[in-house]
């Protein structure tokens, strides 16, 4: 992206579930506070939720990083951790490894990556098993 572009970081913990969603509530007033539309603003809220809690439960913890340039919104999500060994099976929808204990808090339905898909104009997942997963998602707006 050019000159005019913003950039952001947020830090995301792993198992931090009494903070979890605070990365992507901030990433969400920004937005709003740009004045983009509201429809543009939640599927760019929902999909960096999704990646948000993904690194919340399923890895040992990484950033989000936002970069807001013209017409376009790219959220980059690096974490460490274990990794995603099948990604087009990750992306299934239903697919999930979630534990009960995570099922039972409302997680683990296995829509996280589909939404994610959804919702974005553009996204690609890289991950190395036992070192960890780097997704770009973007977001074209006018
Ligand atoms: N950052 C990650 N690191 C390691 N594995 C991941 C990561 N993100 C997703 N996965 C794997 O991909 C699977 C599917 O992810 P997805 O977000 O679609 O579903 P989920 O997180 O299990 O459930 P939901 O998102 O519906 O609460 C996960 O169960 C997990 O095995
Ligand atoms: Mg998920």
């Amino acid at each position: 992206m050019e000159e005019s572009t913003m950039k952001l970081n947020f830090p995301v913990d792993r198992g931090e579930f009494a903070s979890a969603g605070k990365a992507s509530s901030r990433i969400k007033k920004i937005l709003q506070n740009i004045g983009l539309n509201n429809a543009f603003v939640r599927k760019v809220a929902i999909a960096t939720y999704e990646a948000e809690m993904n690194l919340v439960i399923h890895s040992l913890g990484g950033q989000i990083t936002i970069s807001i340039g013209e017409g376009k919104v790219i959220i980059e999500v690096e974490d460490r951790g274990p990794g995603i060994e099948n990604i087009e099976l990750a992306m299934t929808e239903g697919y999930s490894t979630a534990t009960e204990v995570i099922r039972e808090m409302g997680f683990g339905a296995g829509m996280g990556l589909p939404n994610i898909k959804k919702c974005s104009d553009d996204l690609s997942i890289q991950s190395k098993v036992g070192e960890g997963t780097k997704m770009i998602m973007s977001f074209n707006y006018q």
